[in-house]
């Protein structure tokens, strides 16, 4: 353990971003092997989705309050929408000869680590087995077809598998070192997308914490070595389990099932040359998971649903038009009420969204830079996501912090400084004007010590930011502004603004809200041309 303890606090330190001194990155770009930002397996059998999303009425302020409708059946079009709203695209985006796709995850660079699996037992215009997403013409790849009656015993209740995996390389190629990190993010902004897609239609998710990443790989295909070829390898990430019942599926018969199965296709290559990164198979094979045991269901606090905000867009409408700003205005003011409504959102509820998703308690909190938001004094504020957390907060962070409860009562929100912070938040943004032209920046302050002791934690740590800002990222159109990820910001700079000294806490993604000036030499066009 001591070993794998020291190799993630190698890559920790060794990726952090540092005010003199970035994380290890290729010096520039090459072009020539600019990775295809489409997976996809050559010679499979294609199942065409429906565009169904425009079918659905599901309200997105009904979700954010755990109201989630009756649940839909499980058959080709229910499928189809959960893919469509989670990873299918949002739009087509061209400047000059370029053209580029936007999905409804976002991803850092637009690169798109993330591929996503179903694995489903006979379905209503689907037959049993395993299948790939390809979301640049919304259909599915089927990957494995699987008669075996134990795969449907399997299931043995009313839902589906997604599974989840990541190409390091997709990232690397850009950012080389500190690209796991982004891979991780881009994971849980995806966990999230599935869990909120899902309730549209009725179903609740959840990560099924005990499968080992190898039985994930087994089941996903990741591991056919003949299939890849010399194609880049997918890493395990995760499988949701979504579904009416809390009736998990069997696993073991899973795999035993799929060893009589039928598999199709081979994967293409994204690039024709790679750059290898020793420092990501490193942190991989150090967060490693090997089974673990189904924790207890959580015992999440119970908390008043979230005000409502300005707008009422349907769930379909706020996934599509989820974009990330790349400047904001300096202007813009939220009010206070609409602040707070946000916040409320990023606590955990029981069955709803995204945090129906996760089993742990929270472990990541909200250090907030607050520089717009009217009614309330420009500072550090601090939102707890878990109120056990506070006195250990209180003793890693400066002695000096205030601790005045701040906003509603039910929210967990302290104010720590009044002071004008917009020139440190733009430069712990590695100079990002973003950070100080926003209404408020935050950085996710995450309970690193559980990652120490068991580094496998560490992923899921950045699965729970990932999470947030999912959230924050649907908050904020729903507020009538927009919100930006950032994955570059300098790690100990933030630390040293909070007063914390050594690993118990750690900085692990930061983001911005605010209103966005968009780029008008953009042009748009729709995700999906509809056939005739
Ligand atoms: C993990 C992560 C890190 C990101 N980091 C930055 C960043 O440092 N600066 C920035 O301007 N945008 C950042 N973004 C926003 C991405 O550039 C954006 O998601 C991508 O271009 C796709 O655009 P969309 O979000 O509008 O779909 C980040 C997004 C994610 C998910």
């Amino acid at each position: 353990m001591d070993r794998l303890k020291h190799a993630l606090l190698e890559y920790h330190e060794h990726s952090k971003h540092r005010v003199n001194c970035y994380a290890p990155g290729p010096r520039e770009l090459d072009w020539t092997n600019q990775p295809d930002p489409f997976r996809e397996f050559y010679g499979t059998p294609r199942i065409r989705l429906p565009l169904a999303a425009d079918t659905l009425a599901t309200r997105y302020n009904e979700l954010r309050c755990g109201a989630l409708p009756p649940a839909h059946g499980f058959d080709l079009s229910d499928v189809a929408i959960l893919f469509e709203l989670s990873l299918g695209l949002s739009a087509w985006k061209s400047s000059g000869a370029q053209r580029w796709a936007l999905r409804c995850n976002p991803s850092s660079g637009n690169l798109h680590p993330t591929e996503g699996y179903l694995l489903c037992p006979a379905l209503p215009g689907l037959s049993g087995g395993v299948y790939h997403y390809l979301s640049r013409d919304h259909l599915l790849e089927r990957r494995a077809a699987v008669d075996d009656p134990r795969w449907t015993e399997a299931f043995s209740s009313n839902g589906v598998l997604v599974g989840i995996s990541s190409i390091h390389w997709r990232e690397a190629w850009k950012y080389g070192m500190r690209a796991w990190r982004y891979c991780q993010h881009d994971c849980g902004h995806v966990i999230a997308a599935l869990s909120y897609a899902a309730a549209a239609l009725g179903w609740q998710t959840r990560l099924v914490e005990a499968a080992a990443d190898d039985a994930v790989a087994n089941l996903l295909g990741l591991d056919r070595g003949d299939d890849f070829g010399v194609a880049e390898v997918e890493a395990p990430d995760a499988l949701l389990w979504i579904g009416n019942s809390e009736l998990r599926p069997d696993l073991e018969r899973m795999l035993i099932a799929l060893d009589t199965a039928q598999w199709h296709g081979r994967a293409n290559q994204l690039s024709p040359g790679h750059v290898r990164w020793p420092q990501i198979d490193s942190i991989r094979r150090a967060t490693h998971k090997s089974r673990t045991r189904e924790p207890p269901p959580p015992n999440p606090e119970r908390r008043p649903a979230p005000p409502t905000p300005a707008l009422d867009l349907s769930f379909a409408r706020i996934a599509r038009q989820r974009r990330s700003a790349v400047n904001f205005d300096g202007t813009t003011r939220v009010t206070d009420a609409a602040f707070f409504s946000m916040l409320a959102c990023l606590l955990t509820r029981p069955d709803t969204p995204p945090w129906n998703a996760l089993t742990c308690p929270a472990a990541v909190h909200a250090a907030l830079l607050v520089h717009r938001v009217e009614g309330l004094e420009p500072g550090l504020y601090m939102l707890v996501r878990n109120s056990r957390a506070l006195p250990d907060l209180k003793l890693s962070m400066r002695p000096e912090w205030l601790w005045l409860k701040a906003g509603p009562d039910p929210l967990p929100l302290y104010f720590l400084l009044p002071y004008d912070l917009r020139a440190a938040a733009k430069l712990i943004c590695c100079h990002q004007d973003i950070g100080a032209d926003s209404c408020f920046a935050l950085g996710m302050i995450a309970r690193f010590e559980i990652a120490l002791k068991q580094p496998w934690r560490y992923r899921h740590l950045f699965w729970e930011c990932g999470m947030l800002g999912q959230t924050l990222y649907l908050e904020a159109e729903a507020a009538g502004v927009r919100a930006t990820g950032i994955g570059c910001f300098f790690d100990d700079e933030m630390h040293a603004l909070l007063g914390m000294e050594d690993h118990t806490w750690q900085s692990l993604y930061h983001f911005t809200v605010g209103g966005a000036v968009d780029d008008l030499r953009l042009s748009a066009f729709p995700p999906y041309v509809v056939q005739p």
